[in-house]
């Protein structure tokens, strides 16, 4: 049985409104777990805006460990629609190596799926799209894997519905899926509804496992901010739903307060001795 493999899979950053505890948090845990790799499923920024672009790939290429990095419908041009359609990828410039870009580790590859278009023939272009390229791409790196390696498919959107308040609307995410189940991938990694899910779908050519963390940003629907701790064992795949909330804020690392405890004295607002007449300015002409 080969050694445990642990990956931390996080998604739906939103810089322009990311959530700073949240970030620290999850740049602690990788320091002190050394996680194989990181897989980030997309989002990074909230409207694709350039300064939005640069804090979020600041903050990726500051991970040290290897990196995978989904294109997020949030991630693409939002406002330059020329720019949209003839050099969508520019922003991801300074992270081009990890953009949709495969992982090998030993027994197991992270293989990417594209899920966002530039536009789409139906309304909003925020919706999930697996288009035939895009599938036949992750599935001929998977067809040239060694046999037994195991597979995780990191996507944007949740292939099929996960029951989330979010939803994907993935258009051919079923056929994407069965695909993938018929390959016998462990699980698809995806993000987008903002909340952590764990589920089976059957498929007609078989179950395949669907994974889902919830988000880093200030956008959260359902849950608290969270990343999930991914841990392969050679044989199977366990995955634990961290939260913010089970972090302790520094408040709450107190480990004794007296009795006679005050509340902390802000600098700004000096108390006047009891018994004393405040003092008043003298108008100023
Ligand atoms: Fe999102
Ligand atoms: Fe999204």
């Amino acid at each position: 049985m080969a050694d445990k493999t642990l990956l931390f899979h996080i998604s739906d950053i939103h810089f322009g409104l990311e959530d700073d505890r949240s970030l620290d948090w999850v740049v602690q845990e990788i320091a002190e777990k050394r996680p194989a790799a990181v897989v980030i499923t997309g989002d990074l920024t909230m409207r694709a805006r350039p300064r939005e672009f640069d804090a979020a790939c600041h903050w990726i290429r500051s991970l040290d460990v290897p990196v995978t990095v989904e294109v997020g419908n949030h991630d693409l041009p939002y406002f330059n629609l020329l720019e949209r359609f003839v050099t969508p990828y520019k922003r991801f410039q300074s992270i081009r190596r990890v953009v949709e870009c495969p992982i090998d580790l030993p027994g197991l590859a992270i293989v990417p799926l594209k899920t966002v278009r530039r536009w789409q023939p139906r309304w909003p272009w925020s919706h999930g799209w697996v288009t035939e390229r895009a599938l036949d791409q992750t599935l001929t790196i998977i067809d040239r894997l060694p046999r037994g390696t195991g597979v995780l498919v990191a996507c944007h959107h949740p292939l099929v519905e996960a029951g989330t308040r979010g939803k994907a609307w993935t258009r051919g995410g079923d056929q994407a899926l069965a695909e993938l189940a018929r390959r016998g991938v462990l699980a698809t990694l995806s993000g987008h509804v903002h909340d952590a899910f764990d589920i089976v779908k059957d498929t007609p050519h078989g179950p395949v496992r669907m994974i889902g963390a919830g988000t880093l940003s200030q956008r959260i629907r359902s849950t608290p901010q969270g990343f999930n701790e991914v841990t392969w064992d050679g044989e199977a795949i366990e995955v634990r739903v961290r939260s913010i909330d089970d972090v302790p804020t520094r408040d709450m690392q107190v480990k004794e307060v007296p009795e006679d405890a005050l509340p902390p004295r802000r600098p700004e607002e000096p108390v006047a001795p009891v018994n004393t007449v405040p003092r008043v300015d003298p108008p100023v002409h």
